[in-house]
Formats: C-alpha cells, sequence, structure tokens
C-alpha cells in the first residue's frame, strides 16, 4: 500500500455518512490505510453564518456516522485511531479561493499530506465541471509529484447525449486513466464471484452458450420504495436507476468471453465486446423489448405502503416507472438468439438479486411414456443478495420401484460471518486507492449501455399518459409478461 490523501467532495452528504466514512473507517481498522494515508472532508459548513465547522464537532458527527455502521459493533481504539486520519475543511465549491487554499493545505510540510490523492466527487454530476476545473486551475490535476485518481459515481448522464457531455467536461481536466467511473455492483463480491465461477471452472464453459443455454433472467428486487427520493427519482426511473447501469454489468460478466489476463484494460475490453453485440432495440420495436410499471398501494412485509404517486414529490400523474424490464439479444457467435430478461421493481415482495440461468430440454424426450414425463430443464441459479448462493438444478430418479424423478438441487452457501462482510464501497474505495481500474466503467461502456436504452427511455417519454401498475408487494404488472419470446418462459421468483 501506499500513502494518499483521499479528498471526499460532498463529505456532509448521504452517500458520504452513509458508504464512504463507514467503509474507510472498516478499511483502517482492516490495515489497509496506511498510517500516513489521511482523508480531507469537504463540506459547506452548516448553520448560520457558514463559520467552519470545528475540526472537534465534525469528529464527532463522524463517530455518529460510523458507529452505527461499524461491523461487529465499533472498536474505541480502532475508531480513535480514524479519527487521527480525518479532517474537515470548508469548502465553497464555485470559489476559487477554498481551491488555493486548499492547494495550500497539502502543499504544507507540517501537515504532512501525501502527494497521492484520491478526489471522491460524492457530489451532483452537474458540479464535476466546476470541481475538475478548479482543482486543475492550481494544479491539483497534473501527476507531476504524485498520482491524482478522480472518482466519480453515477448518474453519468441521463441519455447518451448528456452523458457525452459530461464526459467531456471531465476529459477537460482529467484523463481516462485518472477517471474512475463508480458501478457500486462491481464493488459486490458476489458479483466478482460471478467471473471467478465462470472462469475458474472448466465444467462450465462447454456448456455456456447458445447450443445448451435456453435464457438468462437477472432479477434486482427491492422492497423498499423510493421514500424521500421521488423528486430525484421521477427525472431518472428504473430503466436509467438500475439497468443501464448495475444489471447491463452483471449482464456483461454473464455473457463476456475470457480475458487473455486480469489487466483492468483486458477485462473491460471483454465487457465492452458485449455491450456492443446487443441488438439495437429501435424505437419501433421497444414495446416488445422493454416493459414498464409503477407500484400503487399495497403490502410490504405486511406493512402498508401509500403508491408511488402518493409520495411526496411525485409529480401528479407521473409514468415514472418503479419496475422495468427489458429483454436483449446479443448478436455474437455465443450468444445469437438467446434471450436475457433483466428487470428491477421497487416495492417487491422481497430484497434480492439473483441470476437464473435456464439450459434447453433433452433433445429427445425419452421418458415421455414413463412416470417421468416431459423433460424439465436444468437451471443454475446465482444469488447476489443478500445472499451469496449458487444452485443447480438437475433431474434424477425417485427412489423407489417406479421410474419417477424430481427436481434435485446441488446449492452452496457461502457465508461471511459478521466482521468480514464487506461493502461494495469498501473494495471500490481500496481499488481507486491501488490504482487498479477493472472495478470501475470506462467511457465506452456508459457511452454503449446508454445506446441500449435510449429508445426506450425516448419512447417511454414520450408516452405520458398510461402505465401498467401493480400493487406494492407483488412482482410487477402481469402484463411485463409480454416481452417473453416463449409461452413457456416465466419470470423465476424463487431462489
Ligand atoms: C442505486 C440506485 O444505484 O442502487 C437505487 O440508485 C437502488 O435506487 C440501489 O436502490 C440498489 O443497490 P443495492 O446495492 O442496494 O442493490
Amino acid at each position: 500500500m501506499q500513502d494518499c490523501t483521499i479528498i471526499i467532495f460532498g463529505a456532509t452528504g448521504d452517500l458520504s455518512r452513509k458508504k464512504l466514512l463507514p467503509s474507510l473507517y472498516h478499511l483502517n481498522a482492516e490495515n489497509r490505510l496506511t498510517d500516513n494515508t489521511k482523508i480531507i472532508c469537504m463540506g459547506r459548513s452548516e448553520g448560520p453564518g457558514r463559520c467552519d465547522m470545528s475540526q472537534r464537532s465534525w469528529k464527532d458527527k463522524v463517530v455518529d456516522y460510523v458507529s452505527p455502521r461499524a461491523r461487529g459493533g465499533v472498536d474505541e481504539d480502532l475508531l480513535a485511531d480514524f479519527l487521527t486520519k480525518i479532517s474537515y475543511f470548508h469548502c465553497e465549491i464555485n470559489e476559487a479561493d477554498s481551491y488555493s487554499e486548499l492547494k495550500k493545505v497539502l502543499d504544507n510540510p507540517e501537515y504532512g499530506f501525501s502527494k497521492n490523492i484520491v478526489f471522491y466527487l460524492s457530489i451532483s454530476p452537474s458540479l464535476f465541471g466546476i470541481v475538475g476545473n478548479q482543482l486543475a486551475a492550481v494544479g491539483l490535476n497534473k501527476e507531476d509529484e504524485g498520482w491524482r485518481h478522480l472518482v466519480v459515481e453515477k448518474p453519468f448522464g441521463y441519455d447518451q447525449k448528456s452523458a457525452l457531455e459530461l464526459e467531456e467536461v471531465l476529459a477537460r481536466d482529467f484523463t481516462e486513466k485518472q477517471t474512475y467511473r463508480i458501478d457500486h455492483y462491481l464493488g459486490k463480491g458476489t458479483v466478482q464471484n460471478i467471473f471467478v465461477f465462470r472462469f475458474a471452472n472448466l465444467l462450465l464453459e462447454p456448456l455456456w452458450n447458445r447450443n445448451y443455454i435456453d435464457h438468462v433472467q437477472i432479477t434486482h428486487a427491492e422492497q423498499q420504495g423510493v421514500g424521500g427520493r421521488a423528486g430525484y427519482y421521477d427525472g431518472s426511473g428504473a430503466m436509467r436507476d438500475m439497468i443501464q447501469s448495475h444489471l447491463l454489468q452483471v449482464m456483461t460478466l454473464i455473457a463476456m468471453e475470457p480475458p487473455s489476463d486480469l489487466d483492468d484494460e483486458s477485462l473491460r475490453d471483454e465487457k465492452v465486446k458485449v455491450l456492443k453485440a446487443i441488438r439495437p432495440i429501435t424505437e419501433d420495436i421497444v414495446d416488445q423489448h422493454a416493459f414498464r410499471g409503477q407500484y400503487a398501494a399495497g403490502e410490504v412485509n405486511g406493512e402498508k405502503i401509500k403508491g408511488y404517486l402518493e409520495e411526496d414529490d411525485a409529480p401528479e400523474g407521473s409514468v415514472t416507472e418503479t419496475f422495468a424490464a427489458l429483454k436483449v439479444y446479443i448478436d455474437n457467435w455465443r450468444w445469437k438468439d438467446v434471450p436475457f430478461y433483466l428487470r428491477t421493481g421497487k416495492c417487491m415482495p422481497e430484497s434480492r438479486a439473483t441470476i437464473a440461468i435456464r439450459f434447453k430440454k433433452p433433445p429427445q424426450e425419452l421418458f415421455k411414456n414413463t412416470d417421468i414425463g416431459d423433460s424439465h430443464a436444468n437451471w443454475i441459479v446465482m444469488g447476489l443478495q443478500p445472499e451469496n448462493t449458487l444452485r443447480i438444478e438437475l433431474q434424477a430418479k425417485e427412489p423407489g420401484l417406479e421410474l419417477s424423478a424430481h427436481t434435485v438441487t446441488m446449492d452452496t452457501y457461502e457465508s461471511e460471518d459478521t466482521k468480514h462482510t464487506l461493502d461494495a464501497y469498501e473494495a471500490m474505495i481500496l481499488n481507486a486507492i491501488l490504482g487498479d481500474r477493472s472495478l470501475f466503467l470506462r467511457a465506452d461502456e456508459v457511452d454503449l449501455a446508454w445506446q441500449v436504452v435510449d429508445p426506450i427511455i425516448k419512447k417511454w417519454s414520450e408516452n405520458k399518459d398510461f402505465i401498467h401498475t401493480h400493487p406494492a408487494g407483488t412482482w410487477g404488472p402481469e402484463e411485463g409478461s409480454v416481452i417473453f419470446d416463449d409461452s413457456c418462459h416465466a419470470w423465476r421468483n424463487d431462489l
């Protein structure tokens, strides 16, 4: 590990409080931050007068953010050590003075800040350009004395065009090599496991293609509604919020070819090839490929839930989707004509993310006239969350004289003790420090993912009159099955 300085813009915001600071605490507790690594929290001080928040009161706040989230309870010694690394810096994001002041602080040998710097922009993307420009104006983007990594987080635009504009803004001051675009799904151990499962086992490779796989389902369901975020969420919707980003990323890991090595570029090259091979969904076929829905009042986990339109801040009559499903074809040798079904929804009966791979049926109905009857398809189901599970379903003869069969399963369940359950952000921050970009998105990945969904979100934005609804606590509107290619395809809701 190298010493470094981590500078968090937007340190008083939600993400920083819930994820970044607790993750840094855990990384420090695991000895992943060197003694001389320091964290500067940038924020606009609260309260009237905009006076600098005192270092002491900021540290008290950090204690409040970290303590309830510390795995296995907070350790007072580790917390005290973590606090020695933290300082608060009052920053007016638009004002040049703040940045020249920051530069002075960083250059002052008395403070001993490392010249290797991670800038974590936990702020609205509309401010990325301003911060980038200001950092560049004082030379903080230059790597003469140490490396400079800029970490940014979605939303990367709201369509392909705006994403390109955002890229142009970022590229003015930071190179692609310095830019770390976060998709926190790639930081999840269970998502990384897709890669290991596929490429550390020879057994699967011969089967992993259009000859044997009938279709693939990727589901992200969450019980939570949009809560107080309806104002933000209404401009986004499930297609942008989850499918364009996280679910297409998961799909690339399922579909990609083995990379030639584990180098970050080799890996991302393979993911890009998948995205490039996606059959375009033009506006005239959107309805065959994509479906949107919205939750109405209902019950989740025995609790009454109001409908999306009754949420505070949800615009009247909004047709923003809280449920979205997409059918994708990847036109390459491995996957031609195998549908990949992706879906996500809020206020679903369960919170879980799974990948379910259905195999084709045997070519001959050998047992048709026995008690076994029509053949069943095999499934491989990977649970990404809440648990890391893997299930292979096979047919086997039932014990006894009759020739009848039943489904048997081979299951693995990998549980981590609470002390070692990693949050995705820990992996992301650590890799941003280490300069390993394999878990981060390259600009062309983001661009291609927008290209896939752009015609859909355009068409949906033009049809403002109607959206299918479903009661909260159910698996989405039944009409969503229109995207299935085959009458025997159906969402698999259980593990
Ligand atoms: C975020 C979305 O990117 O991912 C949220 O903006 C969503 O709407 C969240 O709830 C889901 O992440 P996870 O890790 O809880 O599955």
